[in-house]
């Protein structure tokens, strides 16, 4: 998009104080998500895209939390984003919010709305373009226009006699000859501030509803001699808005299809069944990975090539290596998992939890803040919080890292080889040296001394190994 000198800088004003009645819902409707992300955040994305000199937002119902859908999307580093409509009176009363901000800086402002997410930067690069170069030098107002088959709920683009723009007229106020227009408003404008302000004091609530309607002031400019453009846009779908939970649902399917297609086509990813297969838009996933039925990846989770992803797991915002297999029913946040590791079924990493190359987790084991090192295994109905764990290493059936005194969280340190015997409870704080071995069913409460046996409740050194032992008690110890 340009930047020409002679253009007035470009602002952006997204509206997103509504309730929106029509979604059943006690949160906001620009909250409700799509893709994982709250639907004002993929219309902040669409327009920081053009790089506008400002981005502003008009807050009213739950400000706080869509102000901070906004910054998590944006940054904070713009300063003074947010403006606050007290009571919705409507979208003519919520630009008219931002008066103090916007009337005496010479800009053209874009409006969107809150609720249309898949509005594409390129749509909007092409709104403003036109915009600016309507007629040569510009209009007061365009407004981005769509024809719809079924156009019921929509305000309507009215033309005269030379079919011009002439007034847009909202469903509620339209005769039945006006409900037959099928070309209706989107919602989506661009404006030079300096003739939007001056007509928007013109607005009055008088319709149907009682609001101060934005959608009048095209036509009051209009009937003031400016230049309105209407821009006709051809996908209309990418242009409407959500209104109910309906659409809500034809949308996260539209975006879900649209993801999987793309893994598929441009990155080599085989999903068993793309009708029950559910990815995140901003993950990615290698080549040559399955993924099979009931999958979920979400947020910003990265996977490696040729893993494979079983049957209902659900990886959220973490990174798996190159060759990794997720086996069933296993839950993995915000963890780390390096190349050809093994996880489930049914394991649960979380909060950091991390396994080094060619480690292995089996199943009803959870792994919370621990490190598990190369080759090492934790294989059955195990806890491990706290645990930074070496190399090569057993870890045996029903270990439980005591990590909680009740008031505060200890660590538990395990190093390279070790033997852990069934059962062993390991009482943190505590280390156990390389090489070491535990008994079945020992209670660890003290640090257990490198090539050493310990065994009983509390544990206590049975034996220490000495070279030519230490070989030994590896081939007898099963896995
Ligand atoms: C609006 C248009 C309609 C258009 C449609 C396209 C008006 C009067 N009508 O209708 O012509 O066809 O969009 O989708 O503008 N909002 C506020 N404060 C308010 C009211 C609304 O911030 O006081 C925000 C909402 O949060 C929402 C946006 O403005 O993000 C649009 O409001 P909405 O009520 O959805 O307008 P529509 O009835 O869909
Ligand atoms: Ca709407």
């Amino acid at each position: 998009m340009s930047h020409d000198a002679a253009h007035a800088p470009l602002d952006v004003l997204i509206l997103a104080a509504g309730l929106g009645t029509r979604m059943r819902s006690r949160t906001a409707k620009v909250l409700h998500k799509l893709g994982g992300r709250p639907l004002v955040a993929h219309v902040c994305r669409a327009a920081a895209a053009l790089s506008p000199r400002r981005i502003y937002t008009v807050v009213g119902h739950q400000a706080a939390e869509v102000e901070q859908a906004v910054e998590e999307e944006l940054g904070t580093e713009g300063g003074e984003r947010f403006i606050t409509q007290t009571e919705q009176r409507g979208t003519g009363d919520a630009v008219m919010a931002a008066r103090d901000e916007l009337a005496d800086a010479n800009s053209t402002l874009l409006v969107l709305s809150g609720d249309v997410p898949l509005i594409r930067p390129e749509t909007l690069g092409a709104l403003v373009q036109q915009h600016r170069t309507h007629r040569g030098h510009g209009a007061a107002c365009t407004v981005l226009a769509v024809r719809l088959d079924d156009p019921t709920g929509y305000g309507r683009i009215v033309r005269d006699a030379e079919n011009r723009f002439e007034r847009i007229v909202e469903q509620k106020d339209a005769t039945p000859e006006e409900r037959l227009i099928n070309e209706i408003n989107a919602g989506i404008y661009c404006f030079e501030t300096r003739s939007l302000f001056p007509a928007l004091n013109q607005v009055q609530p008088a319709n149907t509803q009682g609001e101060y309607y934005l959608t009048d002031v095209p036509g009051i400019l209009r009937a003031g001699e400016e230049d309105v453009s209407v821009y006709l846009h051809p996908d209309a779908r990418e242009v409407s808005g959500i209104n109910t939970r309906v659409e809500l649902a034809e949308f996260e399917r539209i975006l879900r299809v649209r993801t999987l297609r793309r893994l598929m086509l441009d990155s080599g990813v085989t999903f068993i069944d793309p009708t029950n297969s559910y990815v995140s838009p901003e993950a990615q996933i290698g080549r040559d990975t399955v993924v099979h039925p009931g999958a979920h990846i979400e947020g910003r989770t990265v996977i490696g090539e040729g893993c494979e992803i079983r049957h209902g797991a659900r990886i959220t915002d973490s990174r798996i290596g190159n060759g990794v297999t997720v086996k069933d029913h296993c839950l993995i946040i915000d963890s780390d998992i390096e190349d050809n590791c093994t996880v489930g079924p049914f394991a649960h990493l979380r909060m950091n939890a991390r396994m080094d190359e060619g480690a292995t987790v089996g199943n009803f084991v959870e792994m919370k803040k621990s490190r598990l090192g190369r080759k090492s295994k934790a294989m059955h109905l195990t806890y491990l919080g706290d645990a930074d764990i070496g190399e090569r290493t057993n870890i045996g059936a029903g270990t439980i890292t005591c990590n909680y005194d009740g008031v505060n969280k200890h660590a538990t340190l395990i190093e390279d080889d070790v033997k852990i015997g069934s059962d062993t409870m390991l009482v943190a704080p505590v280390r156990i040296g390389a090489r070491a071995v535990t008994g079945a069913g020992s209670v660890v409460t003290k640090d257990v001394p490198p090539d050493s046996l310990v065994a009983g409740v509390p544990a206590k050194v049975k034996k220490t190994f000495h070279e030519e032992q230490k070989s030994e008690v590896r081939s007898q110890k099963s896995e």
